[in-house]
C-alpha cells in the first residue's frame, strides 16, 4: 500500500511533490521516475535525496517494455502521474514529442498498473495530474467545472486532453481506480524559465527585452506551486476513486497586469527605481492559437476535500522573486547550453 511511484518528480510541480510527500510520509517508499529531459532537473531534489524512503530512477515512460518491466520489479501500489511534456510554445514546434510523452507514455504506464494490479485492486490507485487547458479557452465570463466539455487547442493540451480520456476508459473497460485533477497555471521556485513568470523574472534581471505575445491581454489563473503540490497530497489520499478535481487559486491575472508587477517586484529587490523595467516590455507576434483567458472554479475540491490556497498572490511572487535572486546559480546553469538554441529559435522572428 505504501509503495508510490511519482513520474515526472525532477520537473518543477513533480519536485515539489516529491519533496512533500518524502517529508510528510516517512513509511511511504516514494519512487520518482524521470527521463530528465531538459525540464528535469535532480538539482531540485537536492535536500531530499538521501532521505531512506526515497528513490530515483532514470528512464523513459514512452518505452513500454521498461515501464512495466518496472512495475513488475517494484510492485507499486499506487501512482501519481506528472512526466508530460508541458510547454505549449514547444507543443506548436514539435506536437509529435507531445503524443509520444503525454499519450503512449500514459498509456504505457495504465497498461503496467493495469497488468500489475490484475486480480488485486485494493488499496491501488492511478492518479493523473492535468491541466485545465483541456476545457479550451474562456471568454470574459463563466469558469472552468469538471463537467465542462473538453475543447483543447493547442498540440499540448490536446495531448492532456487525450490522456485524460485513456485514463477514464482504463477505469470503464478494465476497472483500474484512478482519479484525475486539472491545475490551472502553476508558478513557485523551480520552474524552468521558458514559463512566463520564469522567463520574464530572468530578462528583468538581466535587462532583457520581455516577449509580450499579442496585447498582453490574455487572462490566466495563477497558483503557487506549493498550494498544487499540497492539493495534490488531498486528492491523492481523500479524493473519490473516479472522481475529476478542478484545483485552480481564484486569482486571474491579464499578462500585461502581472508582467507589471513582475517588473516592479524584481526592481524593489534589486535597488532598482520601482517600474523603471518597464521599459523592456515588448509587444510581438502572438502565439499560434493563442487561448485567451482560463478560470477554475475550485469548489469541489474546497467543499468536499477541504483544501484551498494558503498563498495570497503578491506573497507568492515576492517570494518566487526572490528564490529566483537567491539561486541565481541555478538559473544560470538551466539558461547556458541547449536553452540559447531554444530561446533563439522561439523568439528570432517574433518581433
Ligand atoms: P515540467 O516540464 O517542469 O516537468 C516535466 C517532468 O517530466 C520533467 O522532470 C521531465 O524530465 C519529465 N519527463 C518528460 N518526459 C518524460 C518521459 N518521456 N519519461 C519520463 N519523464 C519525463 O512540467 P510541470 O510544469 O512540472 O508539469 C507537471 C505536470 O503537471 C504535467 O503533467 C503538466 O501537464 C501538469 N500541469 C502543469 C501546470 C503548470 O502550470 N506547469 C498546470 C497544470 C498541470
Ligand atoms: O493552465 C495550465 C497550463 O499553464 C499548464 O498546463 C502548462 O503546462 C503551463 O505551461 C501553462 O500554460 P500557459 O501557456 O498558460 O503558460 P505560459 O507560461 O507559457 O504562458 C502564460 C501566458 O503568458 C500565456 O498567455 C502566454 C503568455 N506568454 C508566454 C511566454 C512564454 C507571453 O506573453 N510571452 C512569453 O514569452
Amino acid at each position: 500500500m505504501n509503495k508510490v511511484l511519482i513520474t515526472g518528480g525532477a520537473g518543477f510541480i513533480g519536485s515539489h511533490v516529491v519533496r512533500l510527500f518524502v517529508n510528510k510520509y516517512k513509511d511511504y517508499e516514494i519512487y520518482n521516475l524521470d527521463k530528465l529531459t531538459y525540464a528535469g532537473n535532480l538539482e531540485n531534489l537536492q535536500d531530499v535525496e538521501n532521505e531512506p524512503n526515497y528513490s530515483f530512477i532514470k528512464g523513459d515512460i514512452v518505452d513500454g517494455q521498461f515501464i512495466n518491466d518496472l512495475f513488475g520489479t517494484h510492485k507499486f501500489d499506487r501512482v501519481i502521474h506528472l512526466a508530460a511534456e508541458s510547454h505549449v510554445d514547444r507543443s506548436i514546434t514539435n506536437p509529435l514529442e507531445f503524443i509520444h510523452t503525454n499519450i503512449i507514455g500514459t498509456v504505457n504506464l495504465l497498461n503496467a498498473a493495469k497488468n500489475q494490479w490484475e486480480g488485486d485492486l485494493e488499496h491501488k490507485l492511478f492518479y493523473h495530474v492535468s491541466t485545465d487547458e483541456v476545457y479550451g479557452s474562456l471568454d470574459d465570463g463563466g469558469f472552468f467545472l469538471e463537467s465542462t466539455p473538453y475543447d483543447p487547442q493547442s498540440p499540448y493540451s490536446a495531448s492532456k486532453a487525450s490522456s485524460d480520456h485513456f485514463v477514464r476508459a482504463y477505469q470503464n473497460t478494465y476497472g483500474l481506480p484512478i482519479v484525475i485533477s486539472n491545475c490551472s497555471n502553476n508558478y513557485g521556485p523551480n520552474q524552468f524559465p521558458e514559463k512566463l513568470i520564469p522567463l520574464f523574472i530572468n530578462n528583468i534581471i538581466h535587462e532583457k527585452p520581455l516577449p509580450v505575445y499579442g496585447k498582453g491581454e490574455n487572462v490566466r489563473d495563477w497558483l503557487y506551486v506549493i498550494d498544487h503540490a499540497r492539493a495534490i497530497d488531498v486528492v491523492f489520499h481523500r479524493g473519490k476513486p473516479g472522481e475529476t478535481y478542478n484545483i485552480g487559486g481564484f486569482n486571474e491575472w491579464k499578462n500585461i497586469d502581472l508582467i507589471k508587477v513582475l517588473c516592479s517586484t524584481v526592481d524593489s529587490k534589486i535597488g532598482r527605481k520601482i517600474g523603471s523595467s518597464e521599459k523592456l516590455i515588448t509587444f510581438v507576434k502572438d502565439r499560434a492559437g493563442h487561448d485567451l483567458r482560463y478560470a477554475i472554479d475550485a469548489s469541489k475540491i474546497m467543499n468536499e476535500l477541504g483544501w484551498e490556497p494558503s498563498l495570497q498572490f503578491e506573497e507568492g511572487i515576492r517570494k518566487t522573486v526572490e528564490w529566483y535572486l537567491n539561486n541565481a546559480e541555478w538559473l544560470l546553469r538551466v539558461t547556458s547550453g541547449a536553452y540559447l538554441e531554444y530561446y533563439r529559435e522561439q523568439y528570432q522572428n517574433r518581433a
